[in-house]
């Protein structure tokens, strides 16, 4: 076969099934135990303003300073994809003012000019929750909380829990300084060397050998907050031992967007090499809503990366594709409209079904041709029509993964035996 024209681009994947079964059963997990929690669907434009992400995420971070796909549109403005999801919520959340808990959540793509690599990707898909309007701690140990409840509901049992704090706007800066002053006469790498003056907090999520070893006992921002924020700090704590979820503290967990404040927190897959291993992270950032143009609103919320989520269900062996997709295939070896009939009725039943059909001279395929197309269609039964079965006024039912062989069943009891044999709905 010769390799064809175009392909995706450098670092995007294009997903077919049955592969996006996964998504979808994922996606449906994952809105169904937010939506339990009262958090409804926000849809939000791919791109915006540039100016959304530059105030929202912040030129401290490399997401916007060496990552964004930029334009220019055709009318001369600056635009950007997102390379998230938060700004844009937040954006929306100020556009639109809606009664304060807001509570929202999205799946999207999100765009970074990253070095491609396993688990990293230019165009990768989150899954996320925004919740604005609320300081209260027991909102922040709720979103971690549904975090994890997704991770488990699939099945993950090697996904562990880092928590931390950013401070606030009245303990942070201090901590900065003492924390520049801290690595200043320290050996750093070169790139952390340049830039500890203007953002020490980089440094301490450095892999390189210099910087880990200057930051291990470097100052750390849990022991230098202001009594709001380690109260804040200790109740997010004791609501996580409340519902059993498992943590511990990492003073390195800073996180690469500008805007978080107080809560920090990422979930890694231990079964994921360490560079990509964050499935999913977020905090709060209490002060994005006014950064972005409006009233003083404390805000926390997460991301999870579905491609990574994919990839670590593959390494735990959970959620694969399944080998029953439909619960019936039609074949039909005649070539009237029984097909067309038989298949309509099966699916008006609700039952999940496909058909083969007719050669580009207008014949029925063959048998095996049509059962080939059977197997691979991953139906759990072929109904056969064929002379026979017309004139009896019935119908060859065949499993095609194991189950019961062969069996004739009268045309009028064909619906009902399908629906039976399916457990009488779709999973
Ligand atoms: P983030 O940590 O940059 O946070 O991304 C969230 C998740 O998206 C990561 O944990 C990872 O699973 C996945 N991810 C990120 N970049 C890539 C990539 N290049 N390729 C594959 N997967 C990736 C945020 O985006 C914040 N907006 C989360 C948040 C929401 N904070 C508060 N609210």
């Amino acid at each position: 076969m010769s390799s064809p024209s175009f392909q995706a681009p450098k670092g995007t994947h294009d997903v077919l099934p049955p592969e996006s079964w996964r998504w979808e059963q994922l996606i449906a997990r994952f809105a169904t135990t937010v939506e339990g929690a009262g958090y409804g669907l926000v849809v939000n434009p791919l791109f915006e303003d540039i100016g959304v992400f530059l105030r929202g995420i912040g030129e401290g971070s490399e997401v916007v300073t060496k990552e964004m796909y930029e334009f220019e549109d055709k009318g001369g403005r600056r635009q950007a994809l997102r390379p998230e999801g938060t700004a844009s919520v937040v954006r929306a959340f100020v556009q639109h003012r809606p009664p304060v808990p807001f509570k929202g959540w999205y799946v999207t793509p999100a765009f970074r000019y990253e070095a491609p690599q396993a688990g990293r990707y230019r165009q990768h898909h989150q899954l996320g929750v925004e919740a604005l309007g609320t300081h209260d701690p027991d909102l922040d140990v709720e979103v971690i909380a549904l975090a994890d409840e997704v991770y488990r509901s699939l099945g993950l049992r090697q996904v562990t829990l880092k928590v931390n704090s950013m401070g606030d706007s009245s303990c942070l800066p201090a901590y900065r300084r003492l924390l520049a002053d801290y690595l200043v006469s320290r050996s750093l790498c070169a790139e952390h060397r340049e830039k500890v003056a203007l953002n020490p907090l980089r440094t301490l999520d450095c892999k390189r050998d210099e910087c880990r070893a200057a930051t291990e006992d470097a100052p750390r921002m849990v022991d230098h907050l202001c009594a709001p924020c380690a109260e804040h700090f200790a109740r997010l704590g004791d609501g996580l031992a409340a519902l059993g979820i498992a943590y511990s503290v990492d003073f390195r967990l800073v996180r690469g967007f500008d805007y978080y404040t107080r809560t920090t927190f990422e979930f890694g897959a231990e079964a994921l090499a360490a560079a990509q291993n964050a499935v999913g992270g977020g905090g709060r950032y209490d002060g994005l809503v006014e950064a972005l143009g409006g009233p003083p609103t404390p805000g926390i919320g997460f991301g999870m990366g579905v491609e990574r989520i994919l990839l670590a269900c593959d390494a735990e062996g959970v959620l694969p594709v399944p080998e029953t997709r439909l619960d019936a295939f039609v074949v039909d070896v005649v070539g009237g409209r029984e097909a067309l009939a038989l298949t309509a009725e099966l699916r008006a039943a609700g039952l999940r079904v496909d058909r083969a059909y007719a050669s580009d001279d207008g014949q029925p395929r063959s048998m095996k041709a049509q059962l080939r197309a059977a197997d691979r269609s991953g139906a759990r039964v072929a109904i056969i029509v064929g002379e026979d079965e017309l004139a009896a006024g019935t119908a060859t039912v065949k499993a095609l993964q194991g189950g019961p062989v062969q069996e004739q069943v009268s045309r009028s009891d064909v619906v009902e035996w399908v629906t039976k044999l399916s457990g009488g709905s779709r999973p």
